[in-house]
């Protein structure tokens, strides 16, 4: 017989298939991410479809997206059957402006982590003009330069 997405798997079958401890299945059931139903024994007995759900969880940790935003973009997918094509579409939709963002936040911490990124430490050359005796604090706590775009320096406009 054909696998197809709405088989019926026991815990042990997606514990198999994805390395997610039972704990963890428990947590993200309890944080509506994934849902089971109870079979024969009282077992819970998962959809095929939810294995998609648990993979994204894993990448999205690895990704250090908070599981609140997760359960926010799967809370618009069916729970009783198989996403569709269109509906990952609308999820996709939704998750890459926040992907965009955090593309943008590691390219800038690429490109700063040999200048100074205004955490008050005062231990780069590039220091010295860019935050002189740390008056970037002003601004707040943390590294300032990273954080808000506006603390990047401008470009002049004239040549
Ligand atoms: S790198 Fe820390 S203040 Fe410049």
């Amino acid at each position: 017989m054909r696998a197809n997405p709405d088989d019926r798997l026991t815990i042990g079958e997606i514990i198999r298939r994805t390395g997610v401890s039972a704990s963890a299945l428990h947590f993200y059931e309890r944080k509506g991410l994934i849902f089971s139903e109870r079979g024969t024994g009282n077992q819970r007995i998962f959809s095929r479809h939810m294995l998609r759900r648990i993979s994204l969880i894993i990448v999205a940790k690895r990704l250090h997206i908070p599981l609140s935003d997760v359960a926010d973009v799967f809370a618009t997918l069916p729970a009783d059957h198989a996403p569709t094509h269109k509906d990952w579409q609308r999820v996709s939709r939704a998750w890459r402006k926040q992907l965009q963002e955090r593309r943008r936040a590691i390219e800038r911490l690429e490109h700063e982590l040999t200048g100074c990124i205004g955490c008050g430490c005062l231990s780069m050359k590039a220091c010295l003009l860019l935050n002189p005796d740390d008056t970037l604090q002003g601004r707040g706590p943390g590294p300032v330069r990273l954080q808000n775009s506006a603390d990047r320096p401008r470009r002049s406009s004239t040549p």
